[in-house]
Protein backbone atom coordinates (compact mmCIF):
# COMPACT_ATOMS: atom_id res chain seq x y z
CA UNK A 1 0.00 0.00 0.00
CA UNK A 2 1.36 3.20 -0.87
CA UNK A 3 0.57 6.23 1.34
CA UNK A 4 -0.45 9.60 0.27
CA UNK A 5 3.08 11.13 0.21
CA UNK A 6 4.33 8.65 -1.88
CA UNK A 7 1.48 9.26 -4.18
CA UNK A 8 2.71 12.55 -4.35
CA UNK A 9 6.22 11.35 -5.18
CA UNK A 10 5.07 9.51 -7.95
CA UNK A 11 3.24 12.00 -9.56
CA UNK A 12 4.44 15.45 -8.91
CA UNK A 13 5.95 17.13 -11.87
CA UNK A 14 4.76 14.65 -14.14
CA UNK A 15 1.70 12.68 -15.23
CA UNK A 16 0.52 9.61 -13.32
CA UNK A 17 1.12 6.11 -15.03
CA UNK A 18 -2.06 5.38 -14.23
CA UNK A 19 -5.50 7.68 -13.52
CA UNK A 20 -6.48 7.87 -10.18
CA UNK A 21 -9.80 6.26 -9.58
CA UNK A 22 -12.49 8.16 -7.97
CA UNK A 23 -15.97 7.26 -6.57
CA UNK A 24 -18.45 10.03 -6.60
CA UNK A 25 -21.61 9.00 -4.04
CA UNK A 26 -23.90 11.25 -6.13
CA UNK A 27 -23.81 12.41 -9.63
CA UNK A 28 -23.01 15.68 -8.53
CA UNK A 29 -23.22 18.95 -10.81
CA UNK A 30 -21.89 19.57 -14.55
CA UNK A 31 -18.90 22.05 -12.89
CA UNK A 32 -17.62 19.13 -10.69
CA UNK A 33 -17.79 16.31 -13.04
CA UNK A 34 -15.85 17.88 -15.37
CA UNK A 35 -12.86 18.64 -12.66
CA UNK A 36 -13.33 15.35 -11.55
CA UNK A 37 -13.60 13.94 -15.00
CA UNK A 38 -10.12 15.59 -16.07
CA UNK A 39 -8.82 14.16 -13.36
CA UNK A 40 -8.97 10.32 -13.20
CA UNK A 41 -11.82 7.32 -13.83
CA UNK A 42 -14.96 8.23 -11.96
CA UNK A 43 -17.95 5.84 -11.21
CA UNK A 44 -20.68 8.07 -10.32
CA UNK A 45 -23.74 6.37 -8.14
CA UNK A 46 -26.31 7.53 -10.65
CA UNK A 47 -29.44 5.93 -8.98
CA UNK A 48 -31.38 8.21 -6.90
CA UNK A 49 -31.23 8.17 -3.22
CA UNK A 50 -28.06 7.47 -1.20
CA UNK A 51 -25.74 4.91 -2.09
CA UNK A 52 -26.53 1.58 0.17
CA UNK A 53 -23.74 0.78 2.48
CA UNK A 54 -22.44 -2.67 0.89
CA UNK A 55 -22.45 -0.89 -2.56
CA UNK A 56 -20.37 1.83 -0.95
CA UNK A 57 -18.07 -0.49 0.50
CA UNK A 58 -17.41 -2.46 -2.63
CA UNK A 59 -17.36 0.43 -5.05
CA UNK A 60 -14.80 2.23 -2.81
CA UNK A 61 -12.67 -1.31 -2.66
CA UNK A 62 -10.27 -0.39 -5.73
CA UNK A 63 -10.39 3.44 -5.40
CA UNK A 64 -7.97 6.41 -4.60
CA UNK A 65 -9.95 9.02 -4.26
CA UNK A 66 -13.39 9.36 -2.75
CA UNK A 67 -16.15 12.17 -3.13
CA UNK A 68 -19.08 11.45 -0.90
CA UNK A 69 -21.93 13.14 1.23
CA UNK A 70 -22.58 13.67 4.79
CA UNK A 71 -24.86 10.61 4.95
CA UNK A 72 -22.05 8.03 4.00
CA UNK A 73 -19.73 7.56 6.90
CA UNK A 74 -16.18 7.39 6.41
CA UNK A 75 -15.11 5.43 9.44
CA UNK A 76 -12.51 2.47 10.11
CA UNK A 77 -15.04 0.13 8.43
CA UNK A 78 -14.89 2.21 5.32
CA UNK A 79 -11.22 3.09 5.18
CA UNK A 80 -10.47 -1.16 5.85
CA UNK A 81 -12.48 -1.83 2.19
CA UNK A 82 -10.36 0.85 0.87
CA UNK A 83 -7.27 -0.09 0.72
CA UNK A 84 -5.75 2.24 -1.69
CA UNK A 85 -7.62 5.09 -0.92
CA UNK A 86 -6.03 8.50 -0.28
CA UNK A 87 -8.28 11.43 0.34
CA UNK A 88 -12.20 11.65 1.15
CA UNK A 89 -13.81 14.55 0.39
CA UNK A 90 -17.34 14.86 2.07
CA UNK A 91 -19.48 17.53 -0.07
CA UNK A 92 -20.72 19.43 3.34
CA UNK A 93 -18.98 21.81 5.77
CA UNK A 94 -20.35 19.52 8.82
CA UNK A 95 -17.61 16.44 9.37
CA UNK A 96 -19.31 14.33 11.92
CA UNK A 97 -19.59 11.78 9.09
CA UNK A 98 -15.52 11.22 9.18
CA UNK A 99 -13.72 9.70 11.84
CA UNK A 100 -10.97 12.13 11.05
CA UNK A 101 -8.54 10.64 13.43
CA UNK A 102 -8.80 7.30 11.72
CA UNK A 103 -8.22 8.87 8.03
CA UNK A 104 -5.11 10.33 9.65
CA UNK A 105 -3.74 6.85 11.07
CA UNK A 106 -4.55 5.70 7.14
CA UNK A 107 -3.11 8.53 5.88
CA UNK A 108 -5.70 9.55 4.12
CA UNK A 109 -6.36 13.31 3.73
CA UNK A 110 -10.10 14.13 4.63
CA UNK A 111 -11.46 17.53 3.35
CA UNK A 112 -14.58 19.08 3.82
CA UNK A 113 -16.10 22.78 2.37
CA UNK A 114 -16.31 25.27 4.55
CA UNK A 115 -17.32 29.21 4.03
CA UNK A 116 -19.47 28.59 0.55
CA UNK A 117 -22.29 27.79 2.76
CA UNK A 118 -22.24 30.22 5.07
CA UNK A 119 -25.18 32.83 3.83
CA UNK A 120 -26.88 30.35 2.02
CA UNK A 121 -27.34 28.49 5.51
CA UNK A 122 -27.81 31.41 7.32
CA UNK A 123 -30.89 32.59 5.01
CA UNK A 124 -32.22 29.39 5.36
CA UNK A 125 -32.44 29.83 9.56
CA UNK A 126 -33.93 33.21 8.50
CA UNK A 127 -36.45 31.53 6.35
CA UNK A 128 -37.43 28.91 9.32
CA UNK A 129 -37.42 31.52 11.86
CA UNK A 130 -40.28 33.94 9.98
CA UNK A 131 -41.80 31.43 8.84
CA UNK A 132 -42.79 29.20 12.31
CA UNK A 133 -43.31 32.51 13.79
CA UNK A 134 -45.36 34.07 11.29
CA UNK A 135 -47.39 30.76 11.04
CA UNK A 136 -46.70 30.67 7.05
CA UNK A 137 -46.71 26.83 5.99
CA UNK A 138 -49.67 26.23 8.66
CA UNK A 139 -51.89 29.05 6.86
CA UNK A 140 -50.62 28.12 3.12
CA UNK A 141 -51.98 24.62 4.03
CA UNK A 142 -55.37 25.73 5.23
CA UNK A 143 -55.85 28.26 2.16
CA UNK A 144 -55.34 25.22 -0.18
CA UNK A 145 -57.48 23.03 1.54
CA UNK A 146 -60.11 26.10 0.81
CA UNK A 147 -60.73 27.14 3.92
CA UNK A 148 -60.43 31.10 3.33
CA UNK A 149 -63.86 32.80 3.10
CA UNK A 150 -62.38 36.37 4.10
CA UNK A 151 -60.06 38.24 5.66
CA UNK A 152 -60.94 38.44 9.80
CA UNK A 153 -58.98 40.26 12.11
CA UNK A 154 -57.64 37.40 13.97
CA UNK A 155 -56.65 35.08 11.60
CA UNK A 156 -53.71 33.26 12.04
CA UNK A 157 -52.07 36.32 14.46
CA UNK A 158 -48.32 34.78 14.50
CA UNK A 159 -45.84 36.70 16.80
CA UNK A 160 -43.20 39.75 15.93
CA UNK A 161 -39.59 38.83 14.64
CA UNK A 162 -38.64 42.30 14.02
CA UNK A 163 -37.64 43.86 17.66
CA UNK A 164 -37.13 41.01 19.26
CA UNK A 165 -34.03 39.39 21.34
CA UNK A 166 -31.92 36.45 19.11
CA UNK A 167 -29.63 33.94 21.05
CA UNK A 168 -27.15 32.35 18.73
CA UNK A 169 -25.46 29.41 19.72
CA UNK A 170 -22.17 28.83 17.99
CA UNK A 171 -21.16 31.94 16.80
CA UNK A 172 -18.65 30.87 13.87
CA UNK A 173 -18.81 31.99 10.23
CA UNK A 174 -22.45 30.26 9.90
CA UNK A 175 -24.25 32.04 13.10
CA UNK A 176 -22.33 35.69 12.37
CA UNK A 177 -24.16 35.83 9.00
CA UNK A 178 -27.27 34.92 11.28
CA UNK A 179 -26.38 37.63 13.33
CA UNK A 180 -26.13 40.32 10.37
CA UNK A 181 -29.21 39.44 8.97
CA UNK A 182 -30.78 40.45 12.23
CA UNK A 183 -30.06 44.11 11.91
CA UNK A 184 -32.55 45.36 8.97
CA UNK A 185 -35.13 43.69 11.70
CA UNK A 186 -33.73 45.52 14.55
CA UNK A 187 -33.18 43.04 16.90
CA UNK A 188 -30.76 42.26 19.87
CA UNK A 189 -28.01 39.77 19.62
CA UNK A 190 -26.80 37.53 22.62
CA UNK A 191 -24.52 34.87 21.70
CA UNK A 192 -22.53 31.70 23.50
CA UNK A 193 -19.47 29.78 22.07
CA UNK A 194 -16.57 28.06 23.16
CA UNK A 195 -14.65 31.36 22.43
CA UNK A 196 -15.63 34.65 22.56
CA UNK A 197 -15.23 36.66 19.29
CA UNK A 198 -13.59 39.50 18.88
CA UNK A 199 -14.59 43.05 19.83
CA UNK A 200 -14.23 44.59 16.21
CA UNK A 201 -16.81 41.51 15.42
CA UNK A 202 -19.48 41.92 18.64
CA UNK A 203 -19.68 46.01 17.43
CA UNK A 204 -19.97 45.48 13.97
CA UNK A 205 -22.69 42.84 14.45
CA UNK A 206 -23.92 44.16 17.97
CA UNK A 207 -23.44 40.78 19.25
CA UNK A 208 -23.44 40.34 23.38
CA UNK A 209 -21.20 37.61 24.89
CA UNK A 210 -23.57 35.66 27.54
CA UNK A 211 -23.60 32.41 28.98
CA UNK A 212 -25.99 29.72 27.53
CA UNK A 213 -28.29 29.89 30.85
CA UNK A 214 -29.16 33.47 30.32
CA UNK A 215 -29.49 33.43 26.45
CA UNK A 216 -31.84 30.47 26.76
CA UNK A 217 -33.80 32.64 29.48
CA UNK A 218 -33.77 36.42 27.88
CA UNK A 219 -34.06 35.08 23.88
CA UNK A 220 -37.33 35.17 21.70
CA UNK A 221 -35.78 33.04 19.15
CA UNK A 222 -32.76 30.33 19.79
CA UNK A 223 -30.78 29.52 16.18
CA UNK A 224 -28.07 26.94 16.90
CA UNK A 225 -24.85 26.84 14.75
CA UNK A 226 -22.48 24.64 16.74
CA UNK A 227 -20.67 21.14 14.61
CA UNK A 228 -21.83 18.13 16.20
CA UNK A 229 -19.25 16.90 18.67
CA UNK A 230 -19.63 14.74 22.30
CA UNK A 231 -20.11 18.44 23.96
CA UNK A 232 -22.92 19.63 21.71
CA UNK A 233 -25.08 16.79 21.37
CA UNK A 234 -28.39 17.23 23.61
CA UNK A 235 -27.24 20.01 24.07
CA UNK A 236 -30.88 21.73 23.61
CA UNK A 237 -32.49 19.05 26.20
CA UNK A 238 -35.41 18.78 28.41
CA UNK A 239 -33.69 21.32 31.15
CA UNK A 240 -33.03 23.47 28.33
CA UNK A 241 -36.63 24.07 26.97
CA UNK A 242 -37.62 24.60 30.14
CA UNK A 243 -35.23 27.61 30.63
CA UNK A 244 -36.55 29.06 27.58
CA UNK A 245 -39.30 31.70 27.46
CA UNK A 246 -42.77 30.01 26.46
CA UNK A 247 -43.43 32.23 23.78
CA UNK A 248 -39.71 31.63 22.19
CA UNK A 249 -38.94 29.77 19.33
CA UNK A 250 -35.94 27.07 18.94
CA UNK A 251 -34.01 26.98 15.06
CA UNK A 252 -32.03 24.47 14.02
CA UNK A 253 -29.98 24.63 10.93
CA UNK A 254 -26.98 22.72 12.42
CA UNK A 255 -26.95 18.89 13.28
CA UNK A 256 -29.95 17.10 14.63
CA UNK A 257 -28.63 15.46 17.63
CA UNK A 258 -27.66 19.09 19.10
CA UNK A 259 -30.95 18.15 20.30
CA UNK A 260 -32.87 15.86 22.16
CA UNK A 261 -36.23 15.32 19.75
CA UNK A 262 -37.98 13.17 21.74
CA UNK A 263 -37.55 16.29 24.68
CA UNK A 264 -38.64 19.04 21.94
CA UNK A 265 -42.18 17.16 20.77
CA UNK A 266 -42.99 16.97 24.13
CA UNK A 267 -41.96 21.03 24.89
CA UNK A 268 -44.07 22.07 21.70
CA UNK A 269 -46.82 19.41 22.47
CA UNK A 270 -46.87 20.98 25.82
CA UNK A 271 -46.35 24.79 25.13
CA UNK A 272 -43.49 24.82 27.14
CA UNK A 273 -41.83 26.47 23.88
CA UNK A 274 -43.95 28.33 21.32
CA UNK A 275 -42.71 26.94 18.03
CA UNK A 276 -40.03 25.67 16.39
CA UNK A 277 -38.20 25.74 12.74
CA UNK A 278 -36.22 22.37 12.08
CA UNK A 279 -34.13 21.34 9.27
CA UNK A 280 -32.14 18.92 10.56
CA UNK A 281 -33.28 15.84 12.94
CA UNK A 282 -31.33 12.81 15.16
CA UNK A 283 -31.63 10.12 12.72
CA UNK A 284 -31.87 11.21 9.33
CA UNK A 285 -34.14 10.92 7.06
CA UNK A 286 -36.26 9.92 9.85
CA UNK A 287 -38.62 12.00 11.85
CA UNK A 288 -39.78 11.73 14.98
CA UNK A 289 -43.41 10.71 14.73
CA UNK A 290 -44.79 13.27 17.61
CA UNK A 291 -42.84 16.28 15.83
CA UNK A 292 -45.08 15.73 12.36
CA UNK A 293 -48.45 16.52 13.86
CA UNK A 294 -46.95 19.67 15.41
CA UNK A 295 -49.03 22.87 14.00
CA UNK A 296 -46.26 24.68 15.67
CA UNK A 297 -43.11 22.98 13.75
CA UNK A 298 -42.19 23.53 10.51
CA UNK A 299 -39.90 21.01 9.32
CA UNK A 300 -37.38 20.98 5.75
CA UNK A 301 -35.41 18.18 4.82
CA UNK A 302 -31.83 19.04 5.59
CA UNK A 303 -31.87 22.23 3.00
CA UNK A 304 -29.88 24.62 5.07
CA UNK A 305 -27.41 25.09 1.64
CA UNK A 306 -29.14 23.94 -1.09
CA UNK A 307 -29.40 26.67 -3.66
CA UNK A 308 -28.43 25.69 -6.69
CA UNK A 309 -25.48 28.20 -6.88
CA UNK A 310 -24.09 26.76 -3.17
CA UNK A 311 -24.64 23.11 -3.67
CA UNK A 312 -22.60 23.70 -7.17
CA UNK A 313 -20.12 25.38 -5.52
CA UNK A 314 -19.81 22.58 -2.50
CA UNK A 315 -19.66 20.02 -5.45
CA UNK A 316 -16.47 21.79 -7.09
CA UNK A 317 -14.87 22.44 -3.84
CA UNK A 318 -15.42 18.58 -2.81
CA UNK A 319 -13.83 17.64 -6.47
CA UNK A 320 -11.06 20.29 -6.45
CA UNK A 321 -9.63 18.94 -2.97
CA UNK A 322 -9.65 15.66 -4.53
CA UNK A 323 -7.61 16.74 -7.46
CA UNK A 324 -5.61 18.78 -5.62
CA UNK A 325 -4.33 15.37 -3.65
CA UNK A 326 -3.48 14.01 -6.82
CA UNK A 327 -1.56 16.90 -8.21
CA UNK A 328 0.84 16.44 -5.56
CA UNK A 329 -0.71 19.48 -3.30
CA UNK A 330 -2.33 19.47 0.11
CA UNK A 331 -6.11 20.03 -0.80
CA UNK A 332 -7.13 23.74 0.33
CA UNK A 333 -9.55 22.32 2.52
CA UNK A 334 -7.71 19.43 4.07
CA UNK A 335 -9.01 18.34 7.75
CA UNK A 336 -5.50 16.41 8.22
CA UNK A 337 -3.15 17.92 6.31
CA UNK A 338 -0.56 15.72 8.74
CA UNK A 339 -1.92 13.02 7.15
CA UNK A 340 0.58 13.90 3.82
CA UNK A 341 3.76 12.44 6.10
CA UNK A 342 6.01 14.21 3.86
C1 LIG B 1 -23.31 20.89 5.72
O1 LIG B 1 -22.66 21.27 4.74
O2 LIG B 1 -22.79 20.42 6.73
C2 LIG B 1 -24.78 21.05 5.64
O3 LIG B 1 -25.43 20.43 6.66
C3 LIG B 1 -25.29 20.62 4.29
O4 LIG B 1 -26.42 21.42 4.06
Amino acid sequence: MYTVASFIAITYGRRPVTRPKILATHPLFPEARKILDAAGEVDYWNTPGAIPRDELLKRVADKDGLVCLLTEKVNAELLSAAPKLKVAATVSVGFDNIDVPACTNRHVVATNTPGVLDNTTADFAWTLMLAVARRLVEADAWLRAGNWTGWTLDQFCGSDVWGKTLGIIGFGRIGQEVARRSQGFSMRILYTDSRRVSEKIEEELRAEYVPLDRLLAESDFVSLHVPLTPDTRHLINAESLRKMKRTAFLINTSRGPVVDEAALAAALANRTIAGAGLDVYEREPQVNPALIPLKNAVLAPHLGSSSLETRTKMAVMAASNVVACFEGRVPPNALNPEAIAR
